[in-house]
């Protein structure tokens, strides 16, 4: 590796860009995580991570990535042989439906074309044809990281209620949290499952579920086999900050630096923030010729964007070329969407002027691939900036 002089952009969707006063937050050193002093930090952030979520129920934080905080909301929720909706949005519904299989669970999975978001339609048509209430959880992905394509939860919620149907209602909220507007108690989500390394704005390594009364209720008489992941030692143990084993104590740190951050910006402006983004940066993708992935206006993802290059064009080229010229990573295409699209991320620690540079670095890697790269791209997602 050559030096590289000045900062490497980092937009891919997630990880994201971490804030220099989390970073030195983090770097305090390690307290003893059953002392006196990590308590007090423990019920701080049990309590102040809560609203972010929009909820006045437990979350529990797991030291762990996002993929754990999956298997949790499904472990302690459901038993063996209990049958799941799920919806085909793109690569990370599809693991997580995987992830059900393994522990045996049945998953009616409705296919997707990876350009649309779970169908609330869908949801009613499913749930009022299963008059037994075989279905035990709804699991939906609010923002599918590998396409760019939010589902509308609050939709899928009337559609469970209107087919008054039992089911408990799933959400991973892992690149959505603290970046799209997501309300777990007003939309009457039951398990939201989100990590700590896109909107929150840390390093990867925390993840949390956020329990409604029902999911509790629930995870009573859930059998599914779960240690590590078991909802009651830990929420016993958090009732007084602590946690039933050793808890990642640095990232807590950066995790309480980061909520003083989002609380100084307001989440609603955070949301709108991340919003203008995406609207500048779905402007310079047409502006320059080409087709954003989500084809719904109401999908639309205000973390990221997913672009298609022309069929004939490999669009791991297209980023290999912008990290080797520019020092810039975006995001690759997963599953079947590889060499197709790809992703720009524009979530967390993110400005105008860093949305103007990430653009800027896309459109000259662009024209030295000799892909549509027509300059009007650069130029329309600055006049979406420059609008009051
Ligand atoms: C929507 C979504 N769900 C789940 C995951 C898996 O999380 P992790 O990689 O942190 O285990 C990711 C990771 O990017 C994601 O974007």
């Amino acid at each position: 590796m050559t030096y590289a002089a000045g900062r490497h952009f980092l937009q891919i969707p997630g990880p994201t860009n971490v804030p220099d006063s989390v970073l030195r937050a983090m770097s305090a050193a390690t307290m003893d995580h059953r002392g006196p002093e990590f308590g007090e930090l423990g019920a701080e952030l049990l309590r102040d991570i809560k609203p972010v979520f929009g909820t006045t129920n437990p979350v529990v934080m797991y030291p762990a990535t996002g993929t754990g905080a999956w298997e949790a909301a499904l472990v302690n929720t459901l038993n063996p042989g209990d049958t799941v909706l799920a919806f085909e949005t793109g690569h990370f519904a599809t693991l997580w439906q995987e992830l059900a299989r393994s522990f045996g669970l049945e998953v009616d999975f409705v296919p997707g074309d990876w350009r649309h978001g779970a169908s609330p339609e869908a949801v009613a048509e499913k749930l009022a044809a299963d008059t037994g209430h075989t279905i035990k959880a709804v699991c939906v992905v609010h923002n599918e990281t590998s396409t760019g394509v939010t589902s509308r939860i609050p939709e899928i919620r009337a559609a469970i209620d209107a087919a008054d149907h039992p089911a408990l209602l799933l959400v991973d909220t892992i690149s959505s949290l603290g970046s799209i507007d997501y309300r777990h108690d007003e939309w009457g989500v039951d398990v939201t499952v989100a990590g700590s390394q896109k909107g929150l704005m840390l390093p990867p390594g925390m993840s949390f579920n956020a329990i409604s009364d029902k999911a509790i209720e629930a995870s009573k008489s859930a059998k599914l086999p779960k240690t590590f992941w078991d909802w009651a030692p830990m929420l016993a143990a958090n009732e007084r900050g602590f946690f039933p084993y050793t808890p990642n104590t640095n990232l807590m740190y950066g995790l309480k630096e980061a909520l003083r951050l989002l609380d100084d910006e307001g989440l609603e402006n955070v949301f709108a923030r991340h919003a203008r983004h995406a609207a500048a940066t779905r402007a310079a993708v047409r502006g320059w010729g080409l087709e954003v992935l989500a084809l719904d206006e109401r999908e639309y993802s205000g973390a990221l964007t997913a672009v298609l290059v022309p069929a004939d064009a490999d669009a791991d080229k297209v980023r290999a070329l912008i990290l080797d010229r520019f020092d810039m990573s975006l995001g690759a295409g997963l599953g079947k969407l590889a060499g197709r699209i790809f992703r720009i991320g524009h979530l967390g620690a993110f400005n105008d002027l860093t949305l103007a540079g990430t653009l800027a670095g896309v459109q000259m890697g662009l024209k030295l691939s000799g892909l549509p790269a027509d300059p009007r791209g650069l130029q329309a997602a600055l006049d979406v900036l420059g609008e009051a």
